[in-house]
C-alpha cells in the first residue's frame, strides 16, 4: 500500500536538513523515498551517502561562526550535526512523514532525548505497561533521580485517560510493543493526551521507521525509535532517533513557557521542540550518532521494506502454525484474531502486524538449546531469525508484576522473524519442540 508524503517536510528545515539536500519529494512512495531522498543527481555524486569523517568544520570568518554558535542551525562541531548525520536524519524525517528528526546514538538515548524535551523536574508521564524492558527501567528508576515520576497503565485509551494528572506532559506508547504485540491505538491516545495539554510520543521501532504505521499522521507530536532493529537491519550498528510533527502545542508546557526557553518559542515557533531535542540529547549530553553508524543506517533504510514485508508475511504463517501446535502455549501477535489489538492492526497496521511474536514453551532453556537455524541474542530486526527469554533477559531486571504486564511469563519466547525460508524456520521450530 502507497502511503503519499506531506507536500514538505522541513518546516525548520535549518534543524531537519542540510541546505544542498532536497527531501522535499511530495508524491514519492515509501519505497520510493526509501532508496532516492537526500542522493543529489549530477556528474561525480556518489550514489548514496558519503562518510564525513569529521569533528569539526571551518568557517570563513567570525561572524559565521558567531552565528553558527547562537543558531546552531548548519555545521561547526560534529557533536552537534555531521552531513553524514543529517542526511540519515532528513531520510528518517521523510519516512516518519515528520518535519524535524535527531539522530542519536542508540535507541535509549532517542527516549531519553524525547521525554526531556517536554518533561522536567516535577512533571509527570503516563505510559503503557506493555514497554521494552529497557523504557520501562528508564522510566522507573532513571527518570525519578530527575524529579520526573511515571504511572504504567494497560494500554487502554480510558485507563490512560484516568491516569493523567495536572502535571502530566507526556503519554508514551510503543506502535507495536515489545514484546507483547499490542498495537497503539493513536488517534485516541492523542486526543486523551492533547485534552490534558500533554503531547503524545510513540516508540516506533516496532512500527520500522514508518513502513507498517506512520504515527504523526494519526495525530502522535513525536515519534522515537531504535534505528538498530529494522533500520540498520542486519545487526551490524546502533542507533536511534526522534523525529517531530508539525502540529504539537508548546505554549502550555513550563519548559516553553518560563525563562530561558520562553525565547526559544518565541524564536522558532513549532520547530523549538526539535531545536531541543538536538540541543539536548546531541549538542549538551553528546548522544551523537557516528556518521559511518549513520551510513549504515541510511544504507539499511533502503531495504527495510522489502525484509519487514517478507518478515511480516512469515511472521504470520508461524504465528498461525505455533498456535495450533500441541507442544505450545499462549502466541501473542496481533495478526492472530484473539489479540486484543487484532481489531486496531487493520486501522493502523495494514501491512502487517510486525516481525514480533512471542509463544509460551515448557522447558525454555531446553528448546532454546536445541535450536540450529534460529540465533539466541537480544535483539530484533535483523535478518536473521532470533530468539530470546525475555524473562530472563531482556525482562530479567524489572519486578515480576511489571514483567506479567509487559506480557512476559517464565515460558515466554521472543522470536524476531528474519528473512529465512519458512520451512526452514518451521523444521527447526518442530525439531527444538
Ligand atoms: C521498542 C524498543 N525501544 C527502544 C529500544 C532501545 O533501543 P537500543 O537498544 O537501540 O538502545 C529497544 C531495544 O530493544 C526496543 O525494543
Amino acid at each position: 500500500m502507497s502511503q503519499p508524503l506531506p507536500p514538505e517536510h522541513s518546516e525548520d528545515a535549518a534543524v531537519s536538513s542540510a541546505p544542498d539536500i532536497d527531501f522535499s519529494f511530495p508524491t514519492w512512495d515509501y519505497e520510493t523515498t526509501a532508496v532516492q531522498s537526500g542522493i543529489p543527481r549530477g556528474l561525480g555524486e556518489t550514489i548514496g551517502f558519503p562518510i564525513h569523517a569529521a569533528a569539526a568544520f571551518q568557517f570563513e570568518t567570525l561572524a559565521q561562526a558567531q552565528q553558527e554558535f547562537q543558531d546552531n542551525a548548519g555545521l561547526s562541531y560534529a557533536r552537534i550535526q555531521n552531513p553524514t548525520v543529517r542526511a540519515l536524519e532528513g531520510r528518517v524525517t521523510a519516512l516518519e512523514g515528520g518535519t524535524a528528526t535527531v539522530a542519536l546514538a542508540s535507541g535509549q538515548a532517542a527516549t531519553l532525548t524525547a521525554i526531556m524535551s517536554v518533561c522536567r523536574a516535577g512533571d509527570h508521564v503516563v505510559a503503557t505497561s506493555s514497554l521494552f524492558g529497557g523504557s520501562t527501567g528508564m522510566l522507573n528508576n532513571i527518570l525519578p533521580l530527575m524529579g520526573i515520576k511515571t504511572t504504567l497503565v494497560p494500554n487502554n485509551p480510558q485507563r490512560i485517560r484516568a491516569a493523567m494528572k495536572k502535571n502530566t506532559r507526556l503519554v508514551w506508547a510503543e506502535m507495536i510493543s515489545n514484546p507483547s504485540g499490542d498495537v497503539a491505538d493513536i488517534s485516541a491516545l492523542a486526543e486523551v493526551a492533547h485534552a490534558r495539554g500533554a503531547l503524545l510520543a510513540i516508540d516506533n521501532t516496532c512500527g520500522g521507521t514508518g513502513y507498517l504505521c506512520q504515527p504523526l499522521r494519526h495525530g502522535a507530536d513525536i515519534v522515537a525509535q531504535s534505528l538498530t532493529k529494522w533500520a540498520g537491519g542486519h545487526g551490524s550498528v546502533m542507533g536511534g532517533s526522534v523525529t517531530v510533527g508539525g502540529r504539537h502545542q508548546l505554549e502550555g508546557n513550563p519548559i516553553y513557557s518560563d525563562g530561558a526557553e520562553q525565547s526559544l518559542l518565541a524564536q522558532r515557533g513549532q520547530g523549538a521542540l526539535a531545536w531541543r531535542q538536538r540541543w539536548f540529547g546531541a549538542h549538551q549530553l553528546g548522544m551523537t550518532l557516528a556518521p559511518h553508524s549513520a551510513f549504515l543506517i541510511a544504507q539499511g533504510l533502503e531495504t527495510l521494506g522489502l525484509r519487514l514485508q517478507r518478515e511480516c508475511n512469515t511472521a504470520q504463517a508461524l504465528a498461525e502454525w505455533l498456535s495450533q501446535h500441541p507442544k505450545v502455549g499462549k502466541v501473542s501477535y496481533a495478526g492472530l484474531p484473539d489479540h486484543p489489538s487484532h481489531p486496531l492492526v487493520q486501522t493502523y497496521l495494514p501491512r502487517g502486524a510486525g516481525a514480533v511474536l512471542t509463544f509460551e514453551v515448557d522447558d525454555p532453556a531446553r528448546f532454546l538449546s536445541r535450536l540450529r537455524v534460529l540465533r539466541i541474542a537480544p535483539n530484533l530486526g535483523d535478518v536473521r531469525t532470533l530468539v530470546v527469554h525475555p524473562w530472563t533477559t531482556t525482562h530479567g531486571r524489572i519486578p515480576e508484576d511489571a514483567r506479567h504486564a509487559a506480557g512476559v511469563t517464565p515460558g515466554t519466547i521472543r522470536m524476531s522473524v528474519g528473512v529465512e525460508a519458512l520451512r526452514d524456520l518451521q523444521e527447526d521450530i518442530e525439531q527444538a519442540l
